[in-house]
């Protein structure tokens, strides 16, 4: 039985899909119904609803599992704190593979959830436990929160700079590089940085969506005072809007940078595909 941790999420989803394709036992911790059915109709027959800040709730879901994967919650404050208590039910279950998914460059200190996953990473590694831990690169699929925008008004706003380069990884390819590395034992043992080998400026995957849609986009960035007002309307606690904010700051100075293909096209046993193969299949069935 393989535990995931975050199955609902952007990065859970693909992670779900491709184990279940790999006819690997699945099991989802999930603290929502909404989100235990969504998985229950992708195919998912074992879903645990608890809370991941319940000691409780994570050592029932740690029942009788072989494995786990551990996606965080994104710009949460007590990110860390939920891994360490995770990582120690794994430890008390007598999980034999631990997989853990932080980010390419956790050692970032400039950016509080990349610092938070960094301290996961060094308990992963001292907790004895077999264990594989994944950093992945940005996700292409990121462009499909601002897709309306997108398409009605022909800009690409993110609240940094359009002229910084950034690693990038199309997440149904990082999920299946992570359900091979939780079916496949030979990929134990490692710290791999996943990236598709493409970097990108925001303006040129711009471009690259103007010359596939046909339309004029241009890439702009957004006030961060205005993306502020717009995150405090849509609930984000203050942690979580000055660790965005911190990490705008360091993308208008260093972009995402590197983002080496080797690893990923290692494990998928295939190149990685770019942002432009990322495009065509998310336009097939953009709303
Ligand atoms: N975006 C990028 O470009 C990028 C790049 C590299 C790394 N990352 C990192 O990748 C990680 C995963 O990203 P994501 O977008 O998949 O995250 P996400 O959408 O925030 O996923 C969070 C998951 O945590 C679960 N969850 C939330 N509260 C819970 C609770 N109290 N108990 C149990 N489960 C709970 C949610 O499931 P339920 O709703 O079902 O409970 C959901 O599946 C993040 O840490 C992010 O920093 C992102």
């Amino acid at each position: 039985m393989i535990l995931v941790v975050g199955a609902s999420g952007a990065v859970g989803l693909p992670v779900v899909k491709h184990l279940l394709k790999r006819g690997a036992p699945v099991r989802a911790l999930s603290s929502r119904e909404s989100s235990g059915a969504a998985l229950r109709e992708r195919g998912v027959t074992d879903v645990a609803l608890g809370d991941f800040r319940s000691d409780d709730d994570v050592r029932r879901a740690m029942a009788g599992v072989k494995s786990v994967i551990q996606i965080p919650p994104r710009f949460t404050e007590d990110e860390a704190a939920i891994g360490l208590r995770i990582l120690a039910a794994a430890k008390a279950a007598g999980v034999g593979h631990y997989v853990f998914v932080s980010a390419f460059h956790p050692q970032m200190r400039s950016m509080d959830h990349h610092w938070s996953k960094l301290l996961v990473e060094e308990a992963v590694i001292e907790s004895g436990i077999p264990f594989t831990i994944i950093q992945p690169a940005m996700f292409m699929q990121n462009m499909r929160i601002e897709w309306p925008v997108i398409r009605d008004r022909g800009v690409y706003p993110r609240p940094y700079s359009p002229d910084r380069k950034l690693a990038l990884i199309d997440t149904d390819e990082l999920g299946e590089a992570a359900a091979i590395i939780l079916t496949q034992q030979s990929f134990q043992g490692a710290t791999f940085e996943l990236a598709s080998g493409q970097s990108l400026t925001h303006a040129e995957m711009a471009a690259i969506i103007a010359a596939e849609t046909g339309k004029p986009v241009r890439a702009l960035k957004r006030d961060p005072a205005e993306w502020t007002d717009w995150a405090q309307k849509n609930g984000w606690k203050p942690w979580s809007i000055e660790a965005y904010l911190k990490m705008c700051r360091h993308y208008d100075v260093h972009g995402y940078p590197g983002g080496n293909a080797l690893v990923l096209r290692t494990i998928l046993g295939r190149a990685p595909g770019d942002f432009r193969s990322f495009l065509r299949r998310f336009l097939a069935n953009a709303p």
